[in-house]
C-alpha cells in the first residue's frame, strides 16, 4: 500500500517544525506561552496545522477572519496567533529571535519574529465566533489575551515537556504510518471532547460501515472548566473500545489541540487537522464544537458547503441528532425513524451529571454500563 494512497495533507506537504537544537546563546527575550498557545505550538510543531509553520501574520489574520482562507487562498477558519501582553510586546522588535517557553519556564523552541501587529479582537470575535459575548469560552480566551501578535515560523526543540498518554499521542506522520501498516485507505476520524455515549458510538459505527478504519481522536488539549478531565475520558475510551469495537477496524489516538468552542468555524478546523492526520472522512454530528446557544444545530455541517475555492479534500460525514428509540429498539436519527412523542431516550448533560453524582447509572440505551461506572467512580467526592 503506497504512501500516495492516503489523502494529502492540507495545502501541501506535511509540516514538521521539530528537530531544532538548543541554541548556544539564549535570546534576550523569552515568551511564556499560555496553556492554549502551548496546544497550538504542539499542533503546529507536528504538522497537524499544515500548511501553517508558525503563528500567523497580519495579512493571514484578516484574510482568515474575512474570507475563511489564508492570504494565499487556502481554506483556514480561525486565526492561530501568538498574542502577547504590552509589556512583552514592548521588548520585541521585528527580526528578533525569541525563546518560547512553557508555563513552567522550560524551553520549547524559538521564533524569529517576522511581524508584530495589533490584532482586531472585536472583528475576530464577530467573524469567527459570531458573538462578542464573554460568556462564550472561546471569546473569553481571545478577549483576555494580549492585543499584539507576534508572527513567524517556529523552530521546535521540545514539542511538550511531560506529555500525557504518550503511547496514544501520535503525530500526523505516525497516524499515517500506522494507517499504511494496517492497509487502511479510507479512514474516518471521530472528534470528541466527551466520554463516548451511545449516540456517539452509533455515528462511529455507521461510518465504519463505509470506511476501512475508524480513528477515535479525542481532543485532549485545553478545554473549558466543567468538561470531563482527560484521564477519566481516556479510561472511558480504552474500556469502550476493548468491550464494544472491532479492534481490527478501530484505532485510538489523542489530539493535543485546544478547544475553542467555535461551532461551524471550528468544525472546519477540526476537519483540516484530521486531513493532516491522514483521514479521508470526518464525522460532523449535531452542534459540533458548539457551546450554549450561539450556533444552530446543523450550522457546523452547512458550513462545509459554503467553503471558498475548492474547499477541503477530507469529506464530512454529516449525521442528524441520534438517540435510542424504544419503538425501534435501537439508535435512530431523524433520517431513519420518525419522531414519536416520548419515544426517544433523551437526557440533558445536567441530568446525566446529577445521576452520576448520585451514583446512579444512566439507562444502558444512553451510555454503556462500563462507562457509567468509570464516570461514577471519578465523580465520587465531587
Ligand atoms: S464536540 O465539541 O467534540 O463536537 P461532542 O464530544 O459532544 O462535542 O461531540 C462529538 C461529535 O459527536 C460531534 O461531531 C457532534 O456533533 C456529535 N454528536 C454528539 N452527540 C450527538 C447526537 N446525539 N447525535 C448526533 N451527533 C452527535
Amino acid at each position: 500500500m503506497g504512501r500516495a494512497e492516503l489523502i494529502s495533507p492540507h495545502g501541501g506537504p506535511l509540516v514538521d517544525r521539530t528537530g531544532a537544537s538548543k541554541e548556544g546563546t539564549d535570546p534576550a527575550v523569552s515568551i511564556v506561552l499560555t496553556p492554549h498557545q502551548q496546544c497550538d505550538f504542539e499542533m503546529i510543531a507536528v504538522g497537524a496545522m499544515s500548511p501553517i509553520e508558525g503563528f500567523i501574520g497580519e495579512a493571514d489574520y484578516h484574510s482568515v477572519c474575512d474570507n475563511m482562507t489564508l492570504a494565499d487562498g487556502k481554506v483556514w477558519p480561525i486565526p492561530i496567533t501568538l498574542a502577547v501582553d504590552d509589556d512583552v510586546a514592548g521588548k520585541v522588535s521585528v527580526g528578533d529571535r525569541v525563546a518560547l517557553k512553557d508555563d513552567a519556564g522550560r524551553l520549547l523552541g524559538y521564533m524569529t519574529v517576522k511581524e508584530k501587529y495589533k490584532q482586531d479582537k472585536r472583528k475576530c470575535a464577530t467573524k469567527v465566533f459570531l458573538t462578542e459575548d464573554l460568556a462564550h469560552p472561546g471569546v473569553k480566551v481571545l478577549m483576555e489575551g494580549g492585543d499584539t501578535c507576534l508572527a513567524g515560523p517556529i523552530d521546535v526543540v521540545t514539542v511538550r515537556h511531560d506529555p500525557e498518554f504518550i503511547e496514544h499521542r501520535l503525530s500526523p506522520a505516525r497516524t499515517r504510518a500506522e494507517f499504511e501498516k494496517r492497509g487502511w485507505k479510507t479512514i474516518v476520524a471521530f472528534q470528541t471532547r466527551n466520554p463516548i455515549h451511545r449516540a456517539h458510538e452509533y455515528l462511529t459505527k455507521c461510518a465504519q460501515e463505509i470506511t476501512d478504519g475508524l480513528l477515535i481522536h479525542p481532543l485532549m488539549g485545553e478545554t473549558k472548566g466543567g468538561d470531563i478531565p482527560a484521564d477519566v475520558r481516556m479510561r472511558c475510551y480504552t474500556v469502550l473500545i476493548e468491550s464494544y469495537y472491532h479492534l481490527d477496524h478501530t484505532m485510538l489516538s489523542i489530539m493535543p489541540a485546544a478547544m475553542r468552542y467555535g461551532g461551524p468555524r471550528e468544525a472546519i478546523l477540526h476537519a483540516i487537522y484530521r486531513q493532516n492526520y491522514g483521514c479521508s472522512h470526518f464525522i460532523v454530528g449535531r452542534d459540533h464544537a458548539g457551546v450554549g446557544d450561539y450556533y444552530g444545530t446543523y450550522d457546523a455541517q452547512e458550513i462545509f458547503d459554503a467553503l471558498p475555492g475548492k474547499g477541503l479534500e477530507i469529506m464530512p460525514l454529516k449525521f442528524e441528532h441520534a438517540a435510542w428509540s424504544k419503538k425501534a429498539g435501537g439508535m435512530v436519527s431523524g433520517k431513519t425513524f420518525p419522531k414519536i412523542e416520548g419515544d426517544q431516550i433523551f437526557l440533558s448533560g445536567t441530568k446525566v451529571r446529577e445521576m452520576l453524582l448520585r451514583g446512579e447509572r444512566p439507562p444502558v440505551e444512553f451510555t454503556r454500563p462500563e462507562i457509567a461506572d468509570i464516570l461514577i467512580e471519578a465523580m465520587k467526592g465531587k
